[in-house]
């Protein structure tokens, strides 16, 4: 099978844990726009990881964590900002990933939607830097105002948002592709 047919595996993150939140409705949303050939996951587990203790041993929750990371072919994040910065549930669970090494070179779409955004957008830019994951050019977006973005029925109808989230999510896309041909020349 040539990479080109391959079914392609997205692993989705909401940082927002509020049963309302914005960024939680943007990867159900996100999920539904995958092309035919791309499998968008979301991770449910976010409120069940310890805070990280740097422990050895390592609770089903953290293995689950890492393993769902491991297993897809590239992540994508919607993260809100909170209180100035990026959310604490969020951090704490990259936080477990950085002895682990799921992130690095993994390529890494980086959304962050919220009333205004841009220190949380800055920060995980430099948090996702630090890990050496892979985020592509077009790959980071920042979506200021997300509330007004979406329609009554949790629907983003607003349509220069949805391209640019379509035109971030296909950045990620084309470079877990890119990666899959260069595996594929190497072997
Ligand atoms: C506790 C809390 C703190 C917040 N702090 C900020 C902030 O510092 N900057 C900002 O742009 N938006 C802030 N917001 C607004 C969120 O960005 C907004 O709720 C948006 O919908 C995204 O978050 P959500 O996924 O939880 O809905 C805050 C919201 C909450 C609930």
């Amino acid at each position: 099978m040539s990479y080109m047919n391959r079914r392609i595996k997205i692993l989705a993150v909401s940082g927002g844990l509020r049963p309302t939140s914005t960024n939680a409705l943007l990867v159900k949303e996100i999920q539904k726009w995958a092309p035919a050939n791309v499998a968008i996951s979301i991770y449910e587990g976010l409120a069940t990881l310890p805070a990280f203790d740097d422990s050895t041993t390592i609770s089903e929750s953290v293995t689950e964590w890492r393993r769902q990371l491991s297993d897809a072919d590239g992540v994508l994040i919607c993260s809100p900002e909170y209180a100035f910065g990026v959310p604490g549930a969020l951090k704490n669970a990259i936080e477990w990933t950085v002895k682990s090494s799921e992130l690095v070179n993994k390529p890494l779409a980086l959304i962050t939607a919220a009333s205004s955004g841009d220190k949380a957008h800055a920060a995980w830019l430099q948090i996702f830097s630090a890990l050496s994951a892979d985020i592509p050019a077009g790959g980071a977006l920042l979506i200021p105002f997300i509330r007004t973005k979406f329609n009554e029925k949790g629907e983003v109808s607003d349509a220069a948002t949805k391209e640019a989230i379509l035109n971030t999510l296909q950045a990620l896309i084309q470079t877990i592709d890119k990666k899959a041909s260069e595996e594929m020349e190497q072997t």
